[in-house]
């Protein structure tokens, strides 16, 4: 199956078993938002909650926050984002319809590098075993054409967005010759910059309404509480301000399902820092989190480091690390070493001192910044499409599952009695009421039970557990593996040991060790 079948399957499976759904669908939904259901819910929260306890409650040295999303607006103006929090757009006269002016020129570089993979891998088929890879990537004049091409156009690009210079950034687009890819013309406007903020009015009486926006990232939160929290909390530095939320841009691009929404969440770590010592703990935030994804135990070639290209207004080095998404290598988390733009322009806007004092030094300093941050739904994005399925099973039949791992499972065990009557599915019930203290258990009784393991390994239930006739008389069950297939028996009183093991968050932080 291609890319772009697999990913439209599991938009359509996330669905259907109440991961996602389109926001307001009752009125054709609106664009680029969209809702939790109750599976979607669960795994949401697993995830923020692995996120939160790996950060806060995994290093002395970090605490968590829960600032407000509507903020004082000189916050804004401060931070930059008034300002500078645009994107540069550009729209198509024949189709009306309106691009990132940076995607399409980054999308045309893909599409070149991807033409010279396309010549390495002909050539692979076609020499077959005597095949010298690097040796053809160095001299095939086609590939090394294509590579210096998209190199020239990158430098260009690089240059035109340093300088601001939308009339350059237009001008390669004309030069590149990309098309709208929906009227097939080269017919473009003007690139203008978008700033990509929600604004709305607080205050009852409209003349004296106060313009705030949504926050655009839940940085700014940390921020202008670094204070409260290094005084009250006691905090040296090095020390981290963490803090999950929800955050809002008006994205002019707003596709591929949950990968760009108008309303996300994020997940953000500042890590205050001595002068001097930033890059040492970029280097160290770098492998960390790198080391986080990792634990989710996928293929490690999935991710991979990506320095910017431009750096953001705030940043002297910045990376992302990128995932492959079912649509290519994509932004999932960013780390940047943000300075300490941020606390010296709350200090100008406020009049406030943002400084520390550091006792080994003698001497009080505003802190440098070393940030990580990941969207909470493209982490989720991630997890869904490496979890996802399609499996032929050795007696032909198929199923879909989702390997999730187990400790962020929506349901961590499923009590099922093999029929619905003799007194089965109220021992299931027991087994539920004894179990649901600690763990998410449903039971179900309706259906063949065949049918019922296919509905748990669609949503990625690691155990179902059977209440059969030995059970009412030996008070034991069986346990089935939604990877294996296989199944043992066991007694009913060492199911939460066993749970506690597999399924608990705890075996996860343990690997980050
Ligand atoms: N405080 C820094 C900051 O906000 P960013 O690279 O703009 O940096 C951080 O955003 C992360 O937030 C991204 O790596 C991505 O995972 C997520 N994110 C950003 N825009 C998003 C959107 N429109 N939809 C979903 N997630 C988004």
């Amino acid at each position: 199956m291609n890319q772009e079948d697999l990913f439209k399957n599991i938009i359509s499976h996330s669905k259907e078993y109440g991961f996602i759904f389109q926001s307001s669908e009752i009125y054709d939904g609106l664009s680029a938002v969209y809702d939790y259901g109750q599976m979607g819910a669960e795994l949401k929260n697993n995830l923020r909650t692995f996120w939160w306890k790996s950060m806060v409650q995994m290093h002395q040295n970090i605490v968590g926050i829960d600032a407000s999303i509507f903020m004082h607006p000189t916050t804004w103006k401060a931070s930059g984002h008034v300002d500078a929090f645009n994107d540069p757009l550009i729209d198509n006269k024949d189709s009306k319809k309106r691009y990132r002016a940076d995607v399409l020129i980054e999308e045309h570089i893909a599409k070149m590098m991807g033409k010279a993979e396309k010549e390495v891998e002909k050539a692979a088929k076609r020499f077959g075993e005597s095949f010298d890879e690097a040796l053809y990537r160095q001299t095939n004049p086609r590939v090394l054409e294509y590579i210096e091409k998209a190199k020239a156009i990158e430098n260009t690009f690089k240059n035109a967005l340093e300088l601001n210079d939308l009339e350059g950034i237009k001008q390669l687009i004309l030069d590149c010759e990309i098309v709208c890819p929906i009227s097939g013309t080269k017919n473009w406007t003007e690139v203008r910059q978008f700033n990509l903020m929600f604004s709305t009015q607080m205050g009852s009486v409209s003349e004296d309404a106060n313009t705030i926006y949504l926050r655009p990232e839940t940085a700014q939160g940390i921020f202008v509480n670094f204070l409260n929290v290094q005084k009250t909390g006691r905090m040296k530095i090095p020390f981290g301000i963490a803090q999950t939320g929800k955050a809002f841009r008006n994205e002019i691009v707003a596709r591929q399902f949950i990968f760009r929404m108008r309303e996300f969440e994020q997940m953000e770590m500042q890590f205050f820092v001595r002068p001097g010592t930033e890059m040492t703990w970029y280097d160290y935030w770098k492998s960390t989190r790198m080391n986080w994804h990792h634990t989710l135990g996928f293929d490690v070639k999935k991710h991979q480091f990506h320095d910017h290209l431009k750096l953001a207004h705030y940043a002297n080095a910045a990376c992302d690390i990128e995932f492959e998404f079912p649509f290519g290598f994509k932004e999932l988390e960013g780390i940047h070493s943000r300075t300490d733009f941020d606390l010296k322009k709350h200090e100008t806007y406020s009049g406030k001192k943002l400084q520390y004092f550091d006792p080994e030094l003698n001497e009080s300093y505003v802190p440098y910044v070393v940030e990580t941050s990941i969207g909470l739904d493209r982490l989720f994005l991630a997890v869904l499409s490496e979890a996802y399925k399609e499996q032929i099973l050795p007696d032909g039949s198929q199923r879909v599952v989702l390997a999730l791992p187990f400790a962020l499972a929506p349901i961590k065990a499923a009590v099922l009695p093999l029929v619905n009557k003799d007194g089965l599915a109220e021992k299931a019930e027991e087994i539920v009421n004894a179990l649901k203290y600690d763990f998410v258990i449903r039971t179900e009784a309706k259906d063949a039970i065949g049918k019922r393991y296919r509905r748990h390994d669609a949503i990625g239930t690691p155990f179902c557990i059977t209440v059969d006739y030995e059970t009412m008389e030996n008070q034991t069950v069986t346990i089935r593996h939604r990877d294996t297939m296989e199944q043992h028996r066991m007694p009913i009183a060492d199911l939460k040991a066993y749970l506690d093991t597999h399924v608990s968050l705890t075996s996860l932080l343990n690997k980050l060790a």
